[in-house]
C-alpha cells in the first residue's frame, strides 16, 4: 500500500489509464503545495494506493448491472475534462476505484460496507424513468434519455464526507443538477425538491429484510437554493464509465459539502415543494440526523466528534486519518447560503 509517488514522467503509459486517473495524478502532484500549506491535515504525501490506481473492469457484470445503455457509455466518454484547478477538482490522491465499488452504504442492498456490490447483481437500469412532479410547469414522467440526452456531461472530482467520519475522492461524471431543474420550469412555490430511490424488493434484497429500520423508499431533499448551486451534481458515472449498481446507478445525486447521506441514489422521483420535506436518516433519528446536514468539524454527532476523517483507504495501522474541513472544504464557495443561521441548531 506503500508506495512512493512516481515522477509523471516515471509512470508508463499502461499505468495512466484511464486519463481521469493520469490527470488526478497530475492535480495531485500539483496540490502537494496546498497540502504542505497546512490547508490539509495530515496529507497522504509520499504515498499511492496500490502503485497505481487500477482502470475499472467495465463489463456489465462488474459493475452489476444486467446491461449497460450503449447511448450512455458514449455519453459518459465523451465527458468534458476535468480543469487541472478550482472547485471541480481537489488536488488530492483519488480513492481507488476498487475502495469506492466495495465500501458503501447503500442501505436496500444491505447493511454491511460490502454488502451492497455483493448484492447488487444484474441491475436493471435500463428501461428508467423518472417522475417529475410538484411545483413546476413541465410535470411528467421522463426517460432517462429524455433527463440525460440535452446535457454535456463533466468530469468532477470531489470530496465525499460520511457521517460515520470516512471520506474518499471520487472522480464523478455527471451535470449540474441546476441546469435540469430549469428544464421543468419551477414556479415561485418551489422552495424545496425532494429526491426518492426506487423500491423494487425483487432487486433490492435491504427492502425486503425485517430487520430493516427504514421505511423505504429512501428519501432526500434540498432547498432549491442548495439545488441549483453549481457544485450540486447529478451523477450518472465514476471513474469514466457509467455508475455501478452499488454506487447509484444510474442516476444518483452528489452534494459535496453535505454529509454522504444527501447523496441519494437510484433516483426515480423529483419532487418540487413549497414545505421541507422528510428525509430518511432525520425521520429515523432526528437528535443525530438533520436535514441541512451540512459537513461541520465544529458540531460532533451525539455518539463521535467530527472534527477528524479516515480517508479511505486506510488500515488498522495507518488509519489515515485527517482535519475535517468546514463544508467539507468548499466554505468559499456554500458558506453563504447559510448566513445568519444557526448551524449548531440547524445541524
Ligand atoms: N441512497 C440510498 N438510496 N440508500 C442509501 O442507503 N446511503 C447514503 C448515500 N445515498 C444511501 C444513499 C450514505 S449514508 C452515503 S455515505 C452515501 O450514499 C454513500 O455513497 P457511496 O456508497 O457511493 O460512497
Amino acid at each position: 500500500m506503500l508506495i512512493k509517488v512516481k515522477a509523471a514522467h516515471e509512470i508508463p503509459s499502461s499505468e495512466i489509464t484511464p486519463e481521469s486517473v493520469y490527470r488526478a495524478r497530475r492535480a495531485f502532484l500539483k496540490g502537494a503545495g496546498v497540502a504542505g500549506a497546512g490547508l490539509l491535515a495530515g496529507p497522504v504525501l509520499g504515498q499511492e494506493a496500490s502503485g497505481t490506481v487500477a482502470s475499472p473492469n467495465n463489463s456489465p457484470e462488474a459493475l452489476n448491472l444486467a446491461s449497460k445503455p450503449q447511448w450512455l457509455v458514449e455519453q459518459v466518454a465523451a465527458r468534458q475534462p476535468v480543469p487541472d484547478e478550482g472547485l471541480f477538482t481537489t488536488g488530492e490522491m483519488l480513492t481507488p476505484f476498487q475502495d469506492v465499488t466495495t465500501y458503501n452504504n447503500f442501505y436496500e442492498f444491505g447493511t454491511d460496507k460490502s454488502d451492497p456490490s455483493r448484492n447488487a447483481r444484474a441491475f436493471k437500469v435500463d428501461p428508467w424513468t423518472v417522475e417529475v412532479t410538484g411545483a413546476i410547469g413541465k410535470p411528467g414522467t421522463y426517460t432517462l434519455e429524455d433527463i440525460l440526452k440535452p446535457h454535456a456531461l463533466e468530469e468532477r472530482i470531489y470530496r465525499l464526507r460520511c457521517v460515520e467520519a470516512w471520506s474518499m475522492v471520487i472522480p464523478w461524471v455527471g451535470f449540474p443538477l441546476g441546469d435540469l431543474i430549469k428544464r421543468f420550469e419551477p414556479t415561485s412555490k418551489a422552495k424545496f425538491v425532494e429526491f426518492i430511490t426506487l423500491i423494487d424488493k425483487n432487486q433490492m434484497p435491504g427492502q425486503r429484510s425485517r430487520l430493516a429500520t427504514i421505511d423505504w423508499p429512501y428519501r432526500e431533499g434540498l432547498r432549491m437554493d442548495e439545488a441549483m448551486h453549481p457544485l450540486t451534481l447529478l451523477a450518472v458515472g465514476l471513474y469514466g464509465d457509467i455508475l455501478p449498481a452499488q454506487s447509484g446507478a444510474p442516476l444518483r445525486l452528489v452534494v459535496p459539502w453535505k454529509y454522504g447521506f444527501k447523496s441519494i441514489k437510484s433516483i426515480v422521483r423529483i419532487n418540487f415543494r413549497e414545505t421541507m420535506p422528510n428525509t430518511t436518516w432525520s425521520d429515523l433519528q432526528p437528535n443525530e440526523y438533520g436535514f441541512y446536514a451540512n459537513v461541520n468539524p465544529a458540531v460532533s454527532h451525539p455518539r463521535w466528534s467530527q472534527a477528524t476523517e479516515r480517508r479511505l483507504p486506510g488500515s488498522l495501522f495507518m488509519p489515515n486519518r485527517i482535519g475535517t474541513l468546514p463544508f467539507n472544504g468548499y466554505a468559499e464557495a456554500v458558506a453563504d447560503l447559510y448566513k445568519g443561521m444557526d448551524l449548531r441548531k440547524l445541524y
